[in-house]
């Protein structure tokens, strides 16, 4: 593999996003305006709008969910930015992460020296069957939709593949899902912000008070593994294996690194970056890993100069929590087929050696599609300042990285991010 660097560096300098969950008086231009409101407060130096050159903003199908197009120019209005040049990045789920990457590569050119990444989704106006078809145009409709895949049913079929190669055990998965919902809840921006212990003991509550008798769980794990309380979506993920449906945006700021000091005391540089594609998941050698992932990962921990294992914190991909377990192996963290132990060993925690999804991940923070790539840098902007408030890891996080998955693996795209 060629060693590419950037033509220039490049710096975020400031992160914003809006409240993530079900709004339904607000639409993606509200969300939007929101995070950029939360990114210009975040300048430490203040940010005078009439510097940002462009914008690139990630979008899934805002036609389907919302039945508006050509998203990005109505970001650059409502927020006052017209007449600059706007344009829409579509990945599927990977759409703002590969906008940030086309933000990254404007400033590296020299085209432009302040650009603004965002990302929008809007999922909560349609009902749950119907988001689920709208999700599903990320398949491949040819071979896979007629079939009858959905997305929780791709992301079965890869755990089911994982665990028979692998020997792993559902309650890996589980044990993905306590995680993240325990960093959401200290998230004020997570659609979910309760622990499953906290979700369990109300559910305990709620029986007594109508008169039931108690349910006989002893642990979350008990609760998680009650078809009553975790209901089947599509064996072995659960309810609580999967994202939610979500609305939500997600605002940064780029600058090229000479620039980076006139904008921020502590600014974050973008040090590596890579991104892949793959074929639909029909058509792959195998499941249980993502090649594009691993790929987008190579490139972008070499043009960084740095391993896995420099790596202090990770925003990864769990659309649904087989997928954190993936991630962690594509991205080297762990081996093949050792990421299911240490997620059952509590390493990805909090304040365990390696942590992941500090932010409550798509899991737990929610999911708006366009918007989770940009998102995840939101909460290693934070991490990175130790401005993550109760989530704040106990180390220094000097280097991070975001991993963002398009579809089944399609499209994957990574970042690697440095504090100096
Ligand atoms: N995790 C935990 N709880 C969830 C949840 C999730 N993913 N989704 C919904 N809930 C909760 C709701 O808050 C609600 O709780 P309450 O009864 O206490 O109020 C309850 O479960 C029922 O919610 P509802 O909205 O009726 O669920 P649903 O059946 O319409 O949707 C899924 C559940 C799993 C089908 C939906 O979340 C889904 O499709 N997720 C996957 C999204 C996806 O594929 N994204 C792209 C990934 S690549």
């Amino acid at each position: 593999m060629t060693t590419r660097k950037l033509g220039r560096g490049v710096a975020v300098v400031g992160a914003g996003m809006s409240r993530f969950g079900t709004f339904k008086d607000h639409d993606t231009r509200d969300l939007f305006v929101e995070a950029f409101r939360e990114m210009r407060a975040s300048v430490d130096k203040g940010l005078d709008p009439g510097a940002i050159e462009a914008l690139f903003i990630g979008n899934y199908s805002s036609e389907l969910f919302e039945g508006q197009g050509h998203t990005a120019p109505i970001m650059a209005d409502w927020t006052g930015l017209t007449p600059r040049p706007a344009t829409r990045v579509e990945d599927a789920c990977a759409s703002s992460g590969v906008a940030l990457r086309q933000g990254i590569m404007a400033i590296a050119s020299g085209l432009h020296d302040v650009v603004l990444v965002g990302g929008i989704e809007k999922m909560s106006n349609l009902p749950i069957t119907n988001v689920t078809d709208t999700l599903a145009t990320a398949g491949d409709v040819l071979y896979e939709i007629p079939a009858g895949f959905t997305f929780p049913g791709f992301y079965a079929a890869m755990a089911t593949a994982y665990m028979h190669r692998y020997g792993a055990s559902p309650d890996a998965l589980l044990r993905v899902g306590i995680k993240n919902h325990d960093n959401g809840k200290l998230n004020p921006k997570a659609q979910f912000q309760s622990r499953i212990a906290d979700l369990m003991a109300a559910r305990m509550a709620k029986a007594l008070q109508k008169g039931l008798p108690p349910p006989g769980w002893a642990d979350e794990m008990d609760f998680l593994r009650d078809d009553a309380a975790n209901p089947m979506i599509a064996w072995p993920l659960r309810l609580f294996d999967c994202s939610p449906v979500t609305d939500g945006a997600s605002a940064l700021l780029l600058v090229s690194d000479d620039l980076a000091r006139s904008f921020s005391d502590n600014p974050i540089y973008i040090i590596g970056t890579g991104q892949a594609s793959d074929a639909a998941l029909h058509d792959r050698p195998e499941l249980t890993g993502l090649a594009a992932a691993q790929l987008a990962g190579r490139q972008a921990y070499d043009m960084a100069g740095v391993t896995p294992r420099d790596i202090k914190i990770a925003e990864v991909h769990d659309c649904f929590t087989i997928a954190e377990i993936i991630a962690t192996e594509d991205l080297g963290f762990f081996a093949p087929g050792q990421g299911h132990e240490a997620a059952e060993e509590g390493l990805t925690a909090r304040h365990g050696p390696r942590p992941v999804n500090t932010s409550g991940g798509l899991k737990s923070k929610g999911h708006p599609v366009g918007a989770s790539g940009a998102a995840q840098v939101v909460e290693v902007w934070k991490q990175m300042r130790g401005e993550a408030g109760e989530r704040q890891v106990a180390r220094d996080v000097d280097l991070a990285l975001t991993h963002n998955v398009g579809g089944t693996g399609q499209t994957c795209v990574v970042h690697i991010f440095e504090r100096r």
